[in-house]
C-alpha cells in the first residue's frame, strides 16, 4: 500500500501570492491632438508597462490616425469604437484605465461611464465645465471607489514646483494674498477662437478651459480652497464686433501635415472646423478676464487672463507673513505667426534685453535682500508632460521597478483637486452672468 501524499506542513508559507501585474490595459476616449501624448507614450516610451487596447471617437479619420501611429510603433492594433459605443467598448474591452481626452463638455459623461465600469480614469483638464458635471463625477468617484487623476501637467513644470517648494518650506510664512496674471499671445490665444473652445457650452470658456490650470496651481501652491469669486470680462479683441483680423489670423491647415491629417479633408466631414476665423460670428467665450477670489484661509487672489497679448507667459506674486515670492515666466517673447516669411523659432529668437525668455523666481524675506532661486528646465508650455506621464503610467509599480518615487510636493492631482480647480471658473462664469459675488458653496459640491 502506498502511503498518502503528505499535506504541506501548516508552518509553511501560505498560498503563493498572485504575481503583481506589470502591465495595464488602456482605452482612450477622444482621439484628437492631445490624445497623441498618451497614445505615443503607451506605444513608445512606456510600452513596457502599457497596452493600448481601444480607441473611441466620433470621427473615423482621427481614430484611424491614432490606430496607424500605434501600428507603426509596433504595438498591437487597438480596437476602434464610435463614440455612441463607448459603453459597449467598456463592456467588451474592460480596460484597467480610461484616458479621457474628448472635448471638455463630454468629460463628465465619459469619466462617469469609465468609473461605473470599474476602470480608473486619467482625465484631461478641465475636469468638467459646470456644476452638473462636477456632481456627476464626484458621485461616480464615490460610488465606484475607483481612482481619478486629473492631468494638471503644469504642476510638473520645474519652475512651478520650485515655487511650491518655497511656500512649503515656509520661506514666505503664511500666504495672505496672490497676484496672478496670465498672458496668451495672438498665436496661441487666437487658436481658442478657431475651434470648439469658442463655444462656451462646449468648453466652459477660458475661465474653465484654460484658467483651471492656473487655479489648480494656486490651490496647490498655497494648499488653500476657493470660497468666493467675483469676475468681470468679455470679448474685447476677437469676435465679430472687433472686425476683420486680417490674413495673419488665418490658419493654413495644409501647411502642417499633422493638423491636416487630423482635421482637414475627410476628417472635417463631421462638421469639425479647426480653422475658423477668430473674428467670425459665433464666439461666446471671453478673451479678457479679471477675478477676485477669496480663499478658506482668508487669503485672496487677484487674477487676470488676456488671450491677445504680444508675448506669452505669466507673472505670479505670493505675499506671505514673512515675505514675498515672485515667479516671472516668458514662454514666447513675441509671435510672428501669420507674417510673411515667419519661422517657427522666431518667438525664441525675438527675445532681447527688453524681453528675456525663460523663468525667474525671486524670494525676499522681510528685512532681507532678494534671493534668486535657480530654476531648471525650459519655459515651454508642455514641459511637465513627460514627468506627468511617468507618474501616471507607472504608478502601479514600486520605485524599485521603475514606478514613481514618493513625491513630497504631491504633484499628482486627484478628483478633489480637479473639482477645486474648475470651481473657480464655474463660479466665475456665474459671476460674469449675474454681476454678483458667487460663493463657491452655492455650486452645491463639497470641496
Ligand atoms: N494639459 C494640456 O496642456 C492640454 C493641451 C491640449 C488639450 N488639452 C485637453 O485635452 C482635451 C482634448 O483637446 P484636443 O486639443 O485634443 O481637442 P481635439 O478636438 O483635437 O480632440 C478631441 C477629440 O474628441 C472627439 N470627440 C468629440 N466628441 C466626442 C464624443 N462624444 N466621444 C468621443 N470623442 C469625441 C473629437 O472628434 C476629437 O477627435 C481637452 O479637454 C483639452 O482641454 C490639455
Amino acid at each position: 500500500m502506498t502511503s498518502p501524499p503528505f499535506a504541506a506542513p501548516a508552518t509553511e508559507a501560505g498560498p503563493t501570492p498572485a504575481p503583481r501585474r506589470t502591465r495595464r490595459r488602456y482605452a482612450v476616449v477622444g482621439t484628437g491632438h492631445r490624445a497623441r501624448l498618451y497614445t505615443d507614450a503607451m506605444t513608445g516610451e512606456h510600452a513596457d508597462v502599457a497596452d493600448l487596447v481601444a480607441l473611441c471617437d466620433t470621427n473615423p479619420v482621427r481614430l484611424a490616425f491614432h490606430t496607424e501611429r500605434a501600428r507603426r510603433a509596433g504595438a498591437d492594433v487597438p480596437a476602434g469604437y464610435d463614440a455612441h459605443d463607448v459603453g459597449r467598448m467598456l463592456d467588451e474591452v474592460r480596460p484597467d484605465v480610461v484616458v479621457v481626452s474628448s472635448p471638455d463638455r463630454m468629460h463628465a459623461e465619459h469619466v462617469a461611464a469609465a468609473l461605473h465600469h470599474g476602470a480608473d480614469v486619467v482625465v484631461e483638464k478641465p475636469l468638467t465645465i459646470d456644476a452638473a458635471g462636477m456632481y456627476t463625477i464626484l458621485a461616480a468617484a464615490r460610488t465606484s471607489g475607483r481612482q481619478v487623476t486629473v492631468a494638471h501637467n503644469y504642476r510638473y513644470a520645474p519652475r512651478n514646483a520650485a515655487l511650491r517648494q518655497v511656500v512649503a518650506d515656509g520661506r514666505i510664512g503664511d500666504v495672505v494674498s496672490v497676484h496672478f496674471e496670465w498672458l496668451l499671445d495672438t498665436a496661441h490665444g487666437a487658436d481658442y477662437f478657431r475651434r470648439w473652445h469658442r463655444d462656451k457650452a462646449t468648453s466652459g470658456g477660458l475661465l474653465v478651459h484654460k484658467a483651471s490650470h492656473h487655479f489648480d496651481l494656486v490651490g496647490w501652491w498655497t494648499q488653500d480652497v476657493p470660497e468666493s469669486v467675483y469676475a468681470r470680462g468679455g470679448l474685447r479683441f476677437y469676435g465679430e464686433a472687433a472686425g476683420d483680423g486680417g490674413p495673419r489670423y488665418a490658419l493654413d491647415l495644409a501647411a502642417d501635415p499633422e493638423l491636416a491629417s487630423l482635421y482637414a479633408g475627410d476628417a472635417a466631414t463631421d462638421g469639425y472646423r479647426r480653422d475658423r476665423d477668430p473674428f467670425s460670428p459665433g464666439a461666446t467665450i471671453e478673451d479678457t478676464l479679471s477675478l477676485l477670489v477669496g480663499y478658506r484661509s482668508g487669503a485672496s487672489m487677484t487674477y487676470s487672463l488676456t488671450a491677445h497679448s504680444p508675448w506669452e507667459g505669466y507673472r505670479v506674486a505670493i505675499n506671505g507673513t514673512r515675505g514675498r515670492a515672485e515667479l516671472d515666466v516668458v514662454e514666447r517673447c513675441h509671435t510672428t505667426e501669420g507674417l510673411p516669411g515667419a519661422r517657427p523659432d522666431d518667438g525664441a529668437s525675438a527675445c532681447c534685453e527688453v524681453r528675456r525668455g525663460g523663468g525667474r523666481l525671486v524670494v525676499q524675506e522681510h528685512w532681507g535682500r532678494a534671493v534668486e532661486v535657480p530654476l531648471v528646465g525650459s519655459a515651454g508650455h508642455g514641459e511637465g508632460d513627460a514627468a506627468m506621464l511617468h507618474d501616471v503610467l507607472r504608478d502601479h509599480l514600486p520605485p524599485s521597478e521603475g514606478g514613481p518615487v514618493a513625491d513630497p510636493l504631491g504633484r499628482r492631482a486627484g478628483v478633489v483637486d480637479g473639482l477645486r480647480a474648475v470651481a473657480v471658473g464655474v463660479a466665475g462664469n456665474r459671476s460674469l452672468a449675474t454681476g454678483q459675488v458667487v460663493p463657491v458653496a452655492s455650486l452645491g459640491i463639497p470641496l
